[in-house]
């Protein structure tokens, strides 16, 4: 496995880069915007394809640098179904798995920090975000932050995890880089309360300044969608309602670009195939599935919010395919506008 622990000196943040091999996928977890050309040169030296951009929670001390990373290498950002970021391209809940090729990751929703703080479990390691830090936990008094919360998700949910268990935290500000989660429950010191109530009387004594960043982190951290409305512009979007008359049409075909998770928890459009988001560049060329069905059909491209649909439509155009649009805002606007699932 190819793995990089990455920093950010000024906000004190990790960042991980994970792979299975050399040519293959690959996913960051929790990107600084200032370092997204270090990611990117890091990609192409390990000859990795970067397909998924994370963030554990929505970060108050940085700004994130999944926006950036998406209009660069067109991968897919991912957070929490409770983030009030705009627009990412997929949202997890507690029980899916984080996937990318050779590497799963067991979603934990892990609530406290922020209300939208997730943790990504492998076999010997987790990724923690700022719930669980290395003789610490991510303060809890604001962004809907919840002492008690938090004690549940770390003595209910992380520690429940092997004590070998590696434990890889968003921040750092003493120089720690890892730690384990039985060498957590013995020596962080947040953890030695004797109840909940201690642990709520601990946290919400703290009394700790705003981070710096926080007045400018928040606000552009929740408006890191993609610019669709450049794709509606030259005509490429279709609005759900325009989308739905198109149902049953054997001259339309809807290409869903999600993953089959995604599918199977939210329905998919009656007659829809399938061609997963991250083969499309191939998929688009003389001889992919994609380029083949064109020849037969218009095609109406979404995904789950629009994004992966929109990056679509461009790279399809790109590759000479005309008749392609995609449905702006995917297939939540689609259950706005009642539209059949199956
Ligand atoms: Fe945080």
């Amino acid at each position: 496995m190819i793995f990089r622990q990455l920093f950010d000196s000024v906000s004190c943040t990790y960042s991980y880069l994970l792979a299975s091999r050399r040519g293959g996928e690959a996913l960051i977890i929790d990107p600084v915007i200032e370092k997204v050309d270090r990611y990117l040169q890091l990609v192409r030296e390990l000859d990795v394809k970067l397909v998924k951009a994370v963030d554990t929670h929505m970060h108050a001390d940085h700004v994130t640098g999944l926006g950036a990373l998406r209009d660069r290498t067109q991968c897919i950002t991912v957070m929490g179904e409770q983030s009030k970021a705009d627009v990412v391209s997929m949202r997890v809940s507690e029980g899916d798995k984080l996937q990318i090729e050779g590497v799963d990751l067991d979603v934990l929703y892990t609530p406290g920090h922020t209300d939208d703080s997730y943790s990504f479990v492998m076999a010997d390691r987790v990724f923690t975000g700022d719930t669980l830090l290395i003789r610490g936990t991510g303060r809890t008094d604001f962004q809907n932050g919840d002492a008690r919360a938090q004690y549940d998700s770390i003595f209910n949910k992380l520690l429940k995890l092997p004590e070998s268990t590696f434990v890889f935290p968003a921040h750092d500000y003493k120089g720690d880089t890892v730690s384990t989660i039985g060498e957590e429950r013995a020596f962080n010191p947040r953890l030695q309360v004797k109840s909940v109530d201690g642990y709520v009387e601990l946290m919400n004594n703290l009394k700790l300044p705003n981070p710096k960043m926080m007045d400018v982190a928040i606000p552009s951290n929740m408006r890191i969608g993609l610019a669709q409305d450049e794709v509606a512009r030259k005509g490429w979007a279709l609005s759900a309602e325009r989308a739905l008359p198109l149902v049953g049409r054997h001259d339309v075909k809807f290409v869903d670009l999600r993953e089959r998770g995604e599918r199977q928890k939210h329905g998919s459009i009656p007659g829809a195939v399938h061609v997963a988001y991250t083969d499309l560049h191939e998929s688009v060329r003389p001889g992919g599935v994609v380029h083949g069905l064109a020849d037969a059909a218009r095609l109406v491209f979404y995904c789950a919010y629009g994004e992966r649909s929109a990056m679509a439509v461009q790279a399809a155009r790109q590759a000479g395919l005309e008749s392609t649009a995609h449905i702006e805002g995917g297939l939540a606007a689609w259950k706005q506008a009642n539209g059949p699932l199956e």
